[in-house]
């Protein structure tokens, strides 16, 4: 070993980050363009370029006739031996080939972000290597134990972002006195985290086994971990409760656990007092949130989300000051949100308090919360009118108030239109019986791109302000008692491509502007991406926009008249529903060239005339409902009407087909079949891959047809 390695040794003492750093002067110093490699060095490395495929993007520097310490990526020590390779995201393909074991100099490699398969070499492991990053390849195979474990000296290990399998390395692993910091996030181990993680290792600082499948107990040794800063292990199969020695490791900045099954209960997490990130969510555990966690008085991220944790939201609360995150949505948390002065959490960006059994009103210190980006407190039991001051969220774009018990929705439109910056209001299920307000009395939600006034049973009209929301891309007015016809200015909303209005008391025909929507006629939207997901039934959440249908709904109200021919033109509509209402004669054969239509809904409608056969084009089509018309003829048998079950023509006494009542009485009607079934098949296959890639693959059967979304 070079004797400037073995004195950095004997300071073995001095934290790895000071080490590294002495290291890294050390290197700039020794990097000298002069120095020449050492022919079995340059063997070695050619040997590792061997292991990679072709047309890999090692660069072209790499050749056998020149100076290897001169290479792309590599830094040789003095003596013309290979200390550093660092080939980061260049888009190497192929394998690691042992060779780079014989390097015995070098002491760091960085082969991140890059497409390399097959296994990681042992001999990687057994030399002098401190630090070793091959994150983000498709690196496969177990992660072998070595059969002789020398000491090592590893300090860094990140082999997170790969194909790893296999039980935690606990031999490998224990022979690595030095190690500070390691990363198998998002791989396939199994099996259980080992009791023996630090033992005899003095610096241990970053666990990141995230993303994986270990299952069984958190160890309750890990309170030996007496120097362990980030403990991540998310997303795994933990169970048990979480240990009480855990909350000795007062070192502890980042905790980790989310979406295991781990029981127990925060009491303790006081002691933590050095932490800066607690993530829980997603866990079964019960208990209240202590007065102790005024203590943490670093903590910036809270994340309770998804377990059964009750009680009052403690007042201590206030004293985290430095607090931006708090989600504790969708647990049994009750009482009133005034007993946490907000005012003293003046970085808030992120309140989620979704879903628990609040009551009373906002409370006024939450106003002054101006760095507030998204604020949800749907799904409670809230109440009372919004404060003007509300326009103190200065930043504020997302704000999900849906499903509480609030009221008077003139002077909430007003206060709430005040609010500049917000993008996406969802104040459904409120305001019970009361009128919308038809004129604008108030601002005109300048930046508002989606609007959910559902389920509040709303007398009065679709109002006339909306016409100025021109950002507007999502509407969403169902189960409201409104009367009155669609506006004509309905195509002013250039941008409006998810527009739901069903179960209210509309009338009048369906206007020739609404076949005029932009976005409905063209399949371009730019997708916006929401901080908070937005729920649905079904458990669904979507998080941004392109996880919506481009939809109209304007089923269950007393709209009447034809379906206008030009609606042929909505031809990036995915899902059309006319159900339950007074629509009289032919189907439009238009309808055919909705070309991407997954849901056609016209069922309880006065219909008269034939199937259209043009419908036998709609390949992507999987739900289909025209029962309860008075329709006549043979049902087509092309496309996808093969895959339609009967209860989609019932109904319609004059239809016929082979499967129903009514049998056709000559083959003369039935409509020549358009596309054959393998075809068919590749069709469907192709529509289901589509709609995942675009998050819309889950969706269709909660829409529409089920007459019930959940904005929240
Ligand atoms: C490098 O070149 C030398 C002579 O030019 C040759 O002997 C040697 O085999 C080459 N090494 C490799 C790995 O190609
Ligand atoms: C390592 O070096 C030794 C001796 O030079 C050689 O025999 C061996 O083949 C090399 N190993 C690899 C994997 O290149
Ligand atoms: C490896 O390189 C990547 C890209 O430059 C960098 O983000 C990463 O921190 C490096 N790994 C280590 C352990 O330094
Ligand atoms: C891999 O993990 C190490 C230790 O946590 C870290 O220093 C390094 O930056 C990580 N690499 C990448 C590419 O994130
Ligand atoms: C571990 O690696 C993953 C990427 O694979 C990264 O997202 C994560 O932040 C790393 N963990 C730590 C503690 O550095
Ligand atoms: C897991 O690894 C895959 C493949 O490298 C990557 O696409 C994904 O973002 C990673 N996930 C996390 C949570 O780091
Ligand atoms: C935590 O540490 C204290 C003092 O160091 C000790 O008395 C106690 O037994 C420890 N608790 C656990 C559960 O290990
Ligand atoms: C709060 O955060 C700020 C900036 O992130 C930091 O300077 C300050 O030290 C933190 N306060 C505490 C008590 O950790
Ligand atoms: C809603 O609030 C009103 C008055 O604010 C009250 O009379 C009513 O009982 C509340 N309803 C529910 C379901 O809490
Ligand atoms: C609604 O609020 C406004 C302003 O606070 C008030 O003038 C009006 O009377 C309220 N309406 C009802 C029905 O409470
Ligand atoms: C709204 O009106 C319906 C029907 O008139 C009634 O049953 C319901 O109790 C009313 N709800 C409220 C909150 O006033
Ligand atoms: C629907 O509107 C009609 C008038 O067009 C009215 O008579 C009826 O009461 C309304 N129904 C409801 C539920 O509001």
């Amino acid at each position: 070993m070079h004797p400037l390695w073995s004195s950095c040794n004997r300071r073995s003492k001095i934290t790895h980050i000071h080490l590294l750093g002495i290291a890294l002067l050390l290197l700039l110093f020794l990097a000298s363009p002069t120095t020449s490699c050492k022919e079995e060095e340059k063997a070695s490395l050619l040997g590792f370029l061997d292991g990679l495929s072709q047309n890999s993007g090692l660069p072209t520097s790499w050749q056998n006739d020149t100076n290897c310490c001169l290479w792309d990526g590599i830094i040789c020590n003095m003596d013309g031996a290979v200390m550093d390779i660092s080939l980061a995201s260049i888009g190497l393909e192929g394998h690691i080939s042992p060779s780079l074991g014989n390097l015995t100099s070098l002491l760091r490699l960085n082969l991140s972000g890059n497409s390399l398969s097959g296994g990681l070499p042992q001999e990687l492991l057994s030399r002098n290597i401190i630090v070793l990053d091959v994150s983000f390849n498709k690196l496969n195979g177990e992660f072998h134990e070595l059969q002789s474990t020398p000491d090592s000296e590893m300090k860094v290990i990140n082999i997170s972002s790969n194909l790893f399998t296999g039980h935690f390395p606990s031999t490998t692993l224990g022979s690595m006195k030095n190690l500070a910091a390691l990363n198998m996030s998002n791989n396939s181990f199994t099996g259980e985290i080992p009791s023996t993680l630090c033992v005899d290792k003095p610096f241990f600082a970053v666990l990141d086994l995230g993303y994986n499948q270990f299952h069984g107990r958190i160890p309750t040794e890990l309170g030996n971990c007496s120097h362990l800063r980030v403990l991540k292990a998310g997303q795994n199969q933990l169970i048990g409760t979480l240990p009480a020695e855990l909350f000795n490791v007062t070192s502890l900045e980042h905790l980790s656990f989310p979406n295991n099954h781990l029981q127990g209960t925060l009491d303790h997490v006081g002691k933590l007092s050095n932490l800066v990130i607690l993530d829980l969510g997603w866990n079964g555990l019960n208990g209240k949130i202590p007065d102790s966690i005024g203590q943490l008085k670093r903590l910036q991220e809270l994340h309770l989300d998804n377990n059964n944790i009750s009680g009052v939201l403690p007042s201590a609360l206030s004293n985290c000051s430095n607090l931006t995150t708090i989600i504790l949505n969708d647990n049994n948390f009750l009482g009133e949100l005034k007993r946490v002065n907000f005012s003293t959490l003046s970085n808030l960006k992120f309140l989620d308090l979704r879903s628990n059994k609040f009551t009373g009103s906002i409370p006024k210190s939450l106003y002054s919360c101006s760095n507030l980006v998204a604020l949800r407190l749907s799904v409670n039991n809230l109440q009372g009118q919004f404060s003007s001051s509300i326009s103190n969220l200065r930043s504020i774009r997302f704000l999900s108030l849906s499903y509480n018990n609030f009221t008077n929705i003139t002077d909430a439109l007003q206060i709430l239109s005040k609010l500049r910056t917000l993008t996406l209001l969802l104040i459904g299920g409120n305001f019970k019986n009361e009128t919308m307000p038809e004129y604008d009395t108030f601002h005109s939600f300048e930046n508002l791109q989606g609007l959910a006034l559902n389920e509040c049973s709303l007398y009065g009209h679709l109002p006339n302000w909306l016409a100025k929301l021109k950002k507007l891309r999502g509407l969403v007015l169902d189960n409201n008692k409104l009367s009155g016809p669609i506006p004509t200015w309905i195509n002013s909303l250039n941008l409006l491509f998810y527009l739901d209005i069903s179960n209210n008391n509309l009338t009048g025909e369906i206007p020739t502007e609404l076949m005029e929507m932009p976005t409905l006629k063209s399949a371009h939207s730019d997708p916006i991406i929401f901080k908070f997901p937005i729920y649905m039934t079904g458990g669904f959440q979507y998080r941004a926009t392109s996880g919506f249908h481009k939809m109209l709904n304007l089923g269950n109200n007393k709209f009447s008249g034809v379906i206008p021919p030009q609606i042929g033109q909505l031809q990036a509509l995915l899902t059309l529903n006319l159900s339950f209402n007074n629509f009289h004669g032919d189907i439009p054969p238009s309808i055919g060239n909705l070309r991407n239509l997954q849901v056609l809904d016209l069922s309880y409608n006065d219909l008269t005339g034939p199937i259209p056969s043009s419908l036998e084009r709609l390949h992507f089509l999987s739900r289909f409902n025209i029962s309860n018309n008075d329709l006549e003829g043979p049902v087509p048998t092309g496309g996808q009407f093969s895959t339609f079950p009967d209860s989609s023509f019932f109904g319609n006494p004059k239809l016929c087909s082979p499967t129903l009542m009514h049998h056709c009485n000559s083959a003369k009607a039935t409509p020549v079949s358009i596309i054959s079934t393998g075809e068919y098949i590749d069709k469907v296959i192709i529509a289901v891959t589509f709609g995942m890639f675009f998050g819309v693959g889950a969706l269709y059967d909660q829409m529409i047809l089920s007459r019930y979304i959940y904005f929240g």
